[in-house]
Order: C-alpha cells, then sequence, then structure tokens
C-alpha cells in the first residue's frame, strides 16, 4: 500500500509490527490540539486492528510521567507528539514496557526499534510534520483489506495546523502528502479563500474585528469600523436581523467582500506583501456540518486546546473520536471559557508591555495567566500591535509549587537568521538547574522558581550568539 511520507514508510511499519504483537497497549499523549488528534489517531488505528488501548494525557513527559507510565503495567507504551525527546529516560525502564514513538520533536540521543520522526530522515519537525502526521503514518502502516486508515487524515491536518506548521500557502513538505491522502479519501477540501480565523462560526463583524494576522486600519480591533464597513457594502448580510457569517455567504457575496477587503486595505496603506496575505491555503473537513467549529481545521484545533490545556483532554479526544453530543456541548463551553483567557492574557501583556533585553523581550505574567496557555498568549502577543515582532518573546508563568513555566515564541523570519529556540530553552534552562525544548520557533522550559532573572541572562546571551 501507498504510504502519505515516504521517507517514514520503513520506520512506521516497524512501530505498527510492534503494536500488532503487543497484548496491550498503552496510548501516552501530549496536551494540546496535535497531541489529542495524535492519540485519536492511533487509538482509533489501533481499535480497528482489535488491539486494546487504554489513553493517558500528560502535560510534560519528565521523568515523573514516565514513572507513573511504567508503572501501569502494559507491556508496550505508545507515546505520541512527545517522547523523543525523552528517550534517554524512557530506555532506562526497558524491563517495564517497550517504547514505540511517533513524534517530531529534537529526539534524545538514544536508541528505539520502534521509533517514527521525521527528524530522523531529514524532514523538518517543526514545520513539515506533526505529531499528528507521524501517528497518521504508523496508522497508514497498521491499515488492512478492511480498512485504509485515509480517513483519519482529516485529524492529521488538525494536528498540524494546531501546532501552526501551515503557512499562508497551506501545509507544505510531508504535510503534502497527507493531505493529499485526505483529499483522495473526501475528508478534506482544500482551497483558497479569505484566511481569516471564523470562518465557520463567527459572525461578519466579528470575523473580521478579531482577525489579527493582517491588521487593516479602521477595522482591525474596531467593532463599528468593522459594521461599517459591512455595512457600506452593496449586499445583504443579514438575515432576520442577524449578521450572517462568510459560510453563510454565497460565491458571488464572498468575492464582493472580498474584493472590498482588498481595497480597502490597499488604499490604507497596508503594504502589498501583507495584502496578498488576506488570501490563503484553506482545510475544510468534509465530513463535519458546515457552520460548526469542527468544519475549519483551525477551529477545530483552537476546540481542542480549550479543553485538554484545562484538564479535560478526555473532552477533546472524544470529540475527536465522533462525538457530537455531550462532548462536544461540553467542549464549546470550555472554549468560551479558554476565549475569555485568551483575550485577558493578551491584555494584560499589552497594558503591562515586556521587558526588553539586548536579543530578547519577555514578561512575567505569575499567577494571571495559567501555564498551559501562557505560550499561546506569547505567540499572539508576538503578533499584536505595540510589540515588536524582530526579537523573540519569552513568557513566564507560575507552575507546580517552586516552579516556573517558561514559553518562547518565535517567527519565521527570525529562525531563518538562525534563532532555534528549542536550544536556547535547553540550554539556558539546564544552566539554572531546570530542563526544556520544543522546536526551532517555539519552545518551553521548566525552571526553579529563583531562577528566572538568572535564566533571562542566559537565554539573551544564547539568542544573541544564534543571531550574532
Ligand atoms: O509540543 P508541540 O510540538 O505539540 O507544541 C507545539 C507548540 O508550538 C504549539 O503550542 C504551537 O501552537 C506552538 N507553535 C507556535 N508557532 C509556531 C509553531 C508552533 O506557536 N510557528
Ligand atoms: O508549552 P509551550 O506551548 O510553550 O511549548 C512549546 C513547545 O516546547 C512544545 O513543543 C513543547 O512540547 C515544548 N516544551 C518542552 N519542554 C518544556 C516545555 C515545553 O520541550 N519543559
Ligand atoms: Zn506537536
Amino acid at each position: 500500500m501507498s504510504q502519505p511520507v515516504p521517507e517514514l514508510a520503513e520506520r512506521a511499519a516497524a512501530c505498527a509490527d510492534r503494536l500488532r504483537d503487543a497484548e496491550t497497549v498503552l496510548l501516552a499523549s501530549h496536551i494540546d490540539a496535535d497531541g489529542l488528534t495524535s492519540a485519536a489517531i492511533a487509538a482509533t488505528a489501533l481499535e480497528r486492528a482489535g488491539i486494546p488501548v487504554d489513553v493517558v494525557f500528560e502535560k510534560q513527559l519528565d521523568e515523573a510521567a514516565i514513572a507513573r507510565i511504567a508503572a501501569t503495567d502494559h507491556e508496550t507504551v505508545f507515546f505520541t507528539d512527545f517522547g523523543s525527546g525523552q528517550l534517554d529516560i524512557i530506555v532506562e525502564y526497558d524491563d517495564a514496557f517497550t517504547p514505540v514513538v511517533a513524534d517530531h520533536h529534537q529526539p534524545a540521543d538514544a536508541e528505539t526499534a520502534y521509533h517514527c520522526n521525521p527528524l530522523l530522515e531529514g524532514l523538518d519537525g517543526a514545520s513539515e510534520l506533526s505529531g499528528a502526521g507521524a501517528a497518521y503514518c504508523v496508522a497508514r502502516a497498521l491499515a488492512d483489506e478492511s480498512t485504509d486508515n485515509r480517513d483519519l487524515a482529516a485529524l492529521a491536518v488538525v494536528g498540524a495546523v494546531g501546532d501552526m506548521q501551515a503557512g499562508t500557502d497551506g501545509l507544505t513538505g510531508a504535510n503534502e502528502g497527507i493531505v493529499a491522502e485526505g483529499v483522495d479519501a473526501g475528508v478534506v477540501r482544500e482551497g483558497t479563500d479569505l484566511a481569516m480565523y471564523g470562518r465557520q462560526t463567527r459572525p461578519l463583524p466579528k470575523l473580521l474585528e478579531y482577525a489579527s494576522d493582517v491588521r487593516l486600519p479602521g477595522i482591525t480591533g474596531d467593532e463599528s469600523g468593522a459594521v461599517r464597513f459591512l455595512s457600506g457594502l452593496d449586499i445583504d448580510l443579514r438575515t432576520d436581523g442577524e449578521w450572517k457569517r462568510w459560510v453563510d455567504l454565497t460565491t458571488a457575496e464572498r468575492q464582493t467582500l472580498a474584493s472590498a477587503l482588498l481595497k480597502h486595505a490597499v488604499t490604507r496603506g497596508v503594504p502589498p506583501a501583507r495584502v496578498d496575505d488576506l488570501i490563503g491555503t484553506t482545510y475544510t473537513l468534509l465530513a463535519e456540518t458546515e457552520g460548526t467549529e469542527l468544519r475549519d481545521v483551525s477551529e477545530f484545533s483552537t476546540l481542542l486546546n480549550a479543553t485538554a490545556r484545562y484538564e479535560r483532554a478526555d473532552v477533546g479526544l472524544a470529540v475527536c473520536l465522533g462525538d457530537r453530543e455531550a462532548a462536544l456541548e461540553r467542549a464549546r463551553t470550555l472554549l468560551r471559557n479558554h476565549r475569555k483567557n485568551l483575550s485577558e492574557g493578551i491584555e494584560l501583556v499589552t497594558e503591562e508591555g515586556v521587558t526588553a533585553e539586548d536579543n530578547l523581550q519577555w514578561f512575567d505574567a505569575g499567577t494571571r495567566i495559567r501555564e498551559t496557555i501562557v505560550g499561546i498568549v506569547a505567540g499572539m502577543a508576538l503578533g499584536s500591535e505595540g510589540i515588536r515582532s524582530d526579537r523573540p518573546i519569552v513568557a513566564f508563568a507560575a507552575a507546580d509549587e517552586g516552579e516556573v513555566k517558561v514559553s518562547a515564541r518565535g517567527t519565521h523570519a527570525l529562525v531563518r537568521d538562525g534563532l532555534d529556540l528549542s536550544v536556547v530553552m535547553r540550554e539556558a534552562a539546564q544552566s539554572v538547574g531546570g530542563d526544556g525544548g520544543g522546536h526551532d520557533v517555539a519552545a518551553g522550559a521548566t525552571i526553579p522558581a529563583d531562577q528566572r532573572d538568572a535564566f533571562v541572562a542566559a537565554a539573551d546571551a544564547i539568542v544573541g550568539k544564534q543571531l550574532g
């Protein structure tokens, strides 16, 4: 059978063989959109293959988490969206379980015979394949006569987009093989559309007001400006007095609105390259109901983060596995709370500002932003007004007793100039008695609570060297 990522075919097959031979499998995954979709893909493929599976989620795969996993007495543990970076610790438990790993993080210096990771084959783990993509490769290798598992490509696309792997031109590299299979299987549609978050669920004024990837003077962050702009168009954008959503518009209406937006951007002096970014590649999940969060992969991934980052990964997993009733209802409630927290978080950062060092900028949210979402807030802040985007941003939030969580975010332009935040986080954290890792463009760490300033100094120096 063909494989979505040929470079990983052999590794995926080895993982699949091992899983097929297992009596019981414990599936362990990370608490974000990519981790949830990874787990859903793996659990579904295993179930279809008749292999019993239990699932656990961990915030961070540290020594304590691995010890907990070992104590569950499963002969095989399938790690998704983490595990590569902790392989050195995992192999010390080889008398407790056999590890199988589908991940896209920087591997530690240790070996397992069952390891599916794009970085081992020269593919970029930050932009070309997500944890869900790696899990999907294993799912495809687990396929048999009864199912080819290609329907699971929909979840793999959600995972990749949730990990911010899609640019304006959509997903690239190894991810394209997965998109192609999803399109073939009839579950994914790739299109060119308005590149704004919320096309499925947001009323038009909110869609325009909140879209911040490209700032439109007089519309972005300006509710009455957005309403004025929409009211000035020669189309009827309301039904029964309620604003329509983008999905409610006809093709002709969408074209009229998009052209007017482009014209507005040009006349208000938005640079041509940014104007182009208003239109981009989008992914729609065809098996999902129109006008729901699940239909659009970006909205789907936010819905998942709203569950797993609030200790309700079980809810997000149930939604991924097909629950469209109680779990979806619960997820929507969690989403409202998540949205509120994100907007309060952004407000806090923009109001209080950041502290500038020579090579980076940082803020400390203390207990005012949850450590599980402080990275998302940092990423959003980096693109917002008043915060420079030509240097990385580092965010701190209170974590467990005596510890501080660190999240760092950069831009692709900075990465092209040499920035690698996974190295910055790991080395700066280790220099103060903590540890960290991640990707070049987004990484994190945990450090002792009294080491923040020493950590900032160390990180600042490393970034200086990388960009110098
Ligand atoms: O552990 P994992 O790889 O799933 O987490 C990746 C994290 O990095 C996600 O929270 C994602 O939002 C973030 N990220 C980002 N900007 C990028 C790439 C990833 O904020 N360009
Ligand atoms: O938590 P946050 O969203 O900032 O994480 C960004 C990236 O850094 C994720 O890929 C995460 O797995 C990684 N990370 C890590 N070690 C930590 C914290 C985060 O490898 N202690
Ligand atoms: Zn991931």
